[in-house]
């Protein structure tokens, strides 16, 4: 049994003075920020940025990335073509997911040569990235504390990963400030995302006690906090949400992620579903098979959540007062063709996904979840 974590994370009161600490002497020379166009020109990150550089003492040069919302292999050779001009000494990645990810595979790229699609797969870095400071702008993925990196194949339009033990960030910083605000459909997928890598952390046959105690305190986070952030601007509350997002990935990075988490794969590279949004519409219909089949699990989530119904009911409540769409049918994902289409790619690319279910599931549990998923409103 083991436990992974290795990016050193800074939040709280303390955290510039704690990062200027831990930085000392390690990053020398000019470093490059790489910041989503989304968010380059806030309040926030300028106030974030002129807070990091009190370290450096000068201005960070700044790369606004326009970020789609799954990155491919392509865009990634792309910028790290652009950042090899400069060579830059560190990264400070500011951005959701996605941005994070593209600039975790920008630090593999600056220190291993050759093209992206040559590291996809798991431990084929050899060497570590270069050092990066990811500080998230959506609290979702956990991507900046998992040793994950996310593409989508153009031509074959499968999701892949640059994966392995050298593409851990070396620093995270939590700023909830930046959180403050976000559009309200961003958040909520973003939400939902950490909330399914929580919820499979813990039904995950290969769960460990350190990953479970992690989502546990997790979801009661995410379900505490989110419904609270999504409609003020207290920080408070996006700070409670950060903290659980990145426990979730946390968890998930040592707990594998189930069938919401692999269903949501190909529903989102087919049908442009946000991936918060993919996961979290399969996730209760999951938690539904499995507690009616006998799993009880779930009762572990129970207690954080402070009431004694199932946890099945207390997502539907939660689902409730979000407001989350039950099926896919927003994003055109309906009928036979639709389910055709999903069993596919679900069976060719994810089916590795079943084996981390707590109960047997198969092809026809798919079938019935896809119709599911894929009925009209
Ligand atoms: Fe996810």
């Amino acid at each position: 049994m083991r436990f992974l974590a290795h990016t050193e994370c800074f939040f709280g009161k303390s955290r510039y003075d704690d990062l200027h600490s831990a930085l000392g002497n390690t990053i020398t020379g000019t470093g490059i920020a790489l910041i989503d166009t989304a968010v380059v020109d806030s309040a926030a990150v300028r106030d974030l940025l002129s807070q990091v550089e009190i370290h450096f003492g000068n201005a960070i040069p700044v790369s606004a990335v326009s970020v789609l919302s799954e990155p491919t292999y392509d865009q990634l050779d792309d910028l790290a073509a652009l950042v090899r001009q400069s060579d830059p000494s560190f990264i400070l990645a500011i951005g959701g997911g996605s941005l994070l990810d593209l600039a975790k595979g920008v630090a593999v790229l600056l220190e291993n040569p050759g093209l992206a699609r040559d590291y996809r797969g798991m431990g084929l870095v050899k060497k570590e990235l270069r050092t990066m400071i990811c500080v998230p702008t959506t609290a979702g993925t956990g991507s900046e504390a998992t040793w994950t990196a996310s593409f989508i194949d153009d031509q074959t339009r499968i999701k892949l990963g640059i994966n392995g033990p050298n593409v851990f960030p070396k620093y995270a910083l939590l700023e909830p400030a930046l959180l403050v605000g976000s559009p309200r459909k961003v958040a909520l997928s973003a939400g939902l995302d950490s909330l399914v890598h929580a919820v499979e952390a813990v039904s995950s046959p290969l769960a460990t006690p350190p990953a479970t105690a992690l989502a546990v305190k997790a979801v009661a986070l995410i379900t505490k906090h989110l419904p609270v952030a999504l409609n003020s601007e207290e920080e408070d509350s996006w700070s409670g949400v950060q903290m659980g997002a990145y426990l979730a990935g946390l968890a998930m990075l040592n707990s594998p992620g189930g069938i919401a988490s692999g269903v949501s794969y190909p529903v989102g590279t087919q049908f442009h579903v946000p991936h918060g949004f993919a996961g979290g519409i399969i996730l209760p219909y999951v938690i539904d098979f499995n507690t009616t089949r006998g799993y009880r699990g779930y009762e572990l989530l129970n207690p954080e959540m402070g009431s004694n119904r199932t946890f099945y009911q207390q997502i539907e409540e939660l689902y409730g007062i979000l407001n989350v769409p039950r099926n896919l049918s927003e994003w055109g994902a309906t009928g036979e063709p639709a389910i055709r289409t999903l069993r596919e790619l679900t069976l060719n690319q994810r089916s590795g996904s079943f084996n981390y279910n707590p109960i047997p599931f198969d092809e026809a549990d798919l079938n019935s979840l896809l119709h599911l998923i894929c009925q009209a409103d």
